[in-house]
């Protein structure tokens, strides 16, 4: 879809509709909203005042005022009451209202951005209605042959402005959030994809899709001899149990000067997990193709970074395999060693992504990071804790889990931190290795934060939990069911944040 900003007021601007903002039992129509109701004789204000739409979030009114605009259809989109997570609401109501324009198969939507009307800086409003027009639209409809003439995609979205020369903020607003989206739609595209389309090698590919014609983005991939050769035992101890091989992938980006120490991100790549010889029911497996939704976070934050040019280093590394109950697959009770050297007791196949992950925070020491993010669909515990309205947060140093906070309570990804004191290392000791990377079901978010714990080298670390957040089985107002591409939008925050 293309977003564009031009001048214009809403009654001289011609699209399919125009949008109209609402917030919820608002007294009088003042601005752009009492403009469009003078210039159609009342039509606002008379559904307003037959109470037909009130303003609620997620709510949507169409008009056909027929006299008075260049355009055919007015939309009317509720915000909820002022004052409750703005940016939010401003995502939910442009959710809303693109679509309904394309239940009504239309092809251009307009929206005048009006200084004043929210409590936010128009930018930010602007870029929030960005994210919630291009998020609430997305689809997934690679494997649908059928009925394709039934699809309908919105062709365009124009923000216009009274301004004689649109805002610089506005206009780069609207670019930054254009792009952060295209990297959310990127990594929901790949947490969508089956996992027979989606292989670990076929991952490494997608990441070397990337890193082509981006400046500053490079990647090298390791092959299973590779990781054998360094001592990847944890990571390749889970892929034994499959026939696709597994691969580590590094993307570099540098946007900082060549000796900064660059901020690793570390994601989850499961393309599938079976749980392995520890096999998790069959009810709902079917949802384990998302479980490298950590590394599709990652990759889809360096696609942004670099085309955002953030001014520093940035290093995503994921690990990624199967987890599969092959006749070479790891058993219960058996030990590995790690890259780190500690060993660690598989008591639970099914506990695979801590083992992966153990061995890319290793790796992670050897790039003298300045700050190590990991992100993982890594607990079922963690949905019980916190279903799939935020993300579980745990780590080592305050700074960090600050950034990540108002990162958060920026882009509406929602952070919650979980404790970790130090007696819930004691539950993971092993009886025959150095660590074991299950303490079953009791506080499971935490002891699985308390395992990589082990595996974290002399840097700051964040850990994010996304097992929840990251799938979803109900549409919310600008994430449809699925896959939601949770992490992109908040790493992107959190590493402006990080920039000097
Ligand atoms: N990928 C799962 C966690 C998960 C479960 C994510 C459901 C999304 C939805 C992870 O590998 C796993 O299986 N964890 C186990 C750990 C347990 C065996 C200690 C879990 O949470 O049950
Ligand atoms: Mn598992
Ligand atoms: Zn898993």
């Amino acid at each position: 879809m293309k977003i564009s900003v031009s001048r214009g007021s809403s009654v001289e601007t011609q699209a399919d509709a125009l949008i109209l903002p609402i917030y919820e039992d608002e007294k009088e129509l003042r601005g752009a909203a009492g403009i469009l109701d003078e210039a159609t004789s009342g039509a606002v204000g008379a559904v307003l005042k037959a109470g037909d739409f009130r303003g609620k979030r997620g709510k949507t009114a169409v008009l056909y005022p027929d006299v008075g605009l260049r355009s055919r259809r007015l939309i009317l989109t509720g915000l909820g009451k002022r004052g409750e997570q703005e940016a939010e609401a401003v995502r939910g109501a442009f959710a809303a209202a693109a679509r309904e324009a394309r239940n009504l198969r239309l092809s251009t939507v307009a929206w005048e951005a009006e200084e004043g009307f929210f409590d936010a800086p128009l930018a930010e409003a602007a870029g929030a209605a960005v994210e919630g027009v291009r998020l609430g639209l997305y689809t997934f409809d690679r494997f649908k042959t059928q009925n394709k003439e039934e699809r309908h995609d919105l062709e365009g979205f124009t923000i216009t402005t009274g301004a004689k020369n649109p805002p610089k903020e506005l206009v780069s607003a609207v670019e930054r959030a254009d792009v952060i989206c295209d990297a959310v739609v990127f990594a929901r595209d790949l947490v969508s994809t089956p996992a027979n389309h989606l292989t670990p090698r076929d991952l490494a590919a997608a990441a070397v899709g990337l890193a082509k014609g981006r400046k500053g983005l490079g990647v090298q991939v390791m092959d299973e001899k590779e990781m054998a050769k360094r001592g990847m035992n944890a990571l390749l101890g889970v892929a034994k149990g499959s026939a696709q091989p597994p691969r580590f992938i590094i993307l570099k980006y540098t946007g900082g000067k060549r000796k900064d120490p660059p901020v690793v991100l570390v994601g989850k790549g499961l393309t599938f997990d079976s749980g392995g010889i520890s096999l998790k029911p069959a009810e709902k497996m079917d949802e384990m193709k998302s479980d490298m939704a950590g590394a599709a976070a990652v990759m889809g934050t360096l696609r942004a970074a670099a085309d955002l040019s953030l001014p520093l280093n940035i290093v995503g590394l994921c690990p990624t395999t199967e987890n599969l109950p092959g006749g070479n697959a790891l058993k219960p009770g058996d030990v590995l060693t790690s890259l780190a050297g500690k060993t660690i007791e598989v008591v639970n196949t099914d506990a695979e992504g801590r083992l992966i992950l153990a061995d890319a925070l290793a790796y992670a020491q050897t790039l003298k990071p300045a700050a190590v993010v990991d992100i993982a669909t890594l607990t079922g515990a963690c949905i019980v804790a916190l279903g799939d309205i935020a993300i579980g947060m745990m780590g080592t140093d305050e700074g960090l889990k600050g950034k990540m906070r108002a990162a958060s309570e920026r882009t509406g990804e929602r952070v919650w931190e979980l404790p970790l004191w130090r007696e819930y290392e004691e539950l993971i000791k092993s009886d025959v290795a150095d660590v074991k990377n299950s303490a079953g079901r009791y506080g499971g978010a935490i002891t699985a934060a308390a395992f990589l714990k082990q595996f974290v080298g002399d840097y700051p670390w964040v850990h994010l939990d996304i097992a929840g957040p990251a799938w979803l089985t109900k549409d919310r107002p600008y994430i449809p069911k699925g896959a939601s591409g949770i992490g992109v939008r908040l790493l992107v925050e959190f590493l402006a944040l990080f920039s000097p």
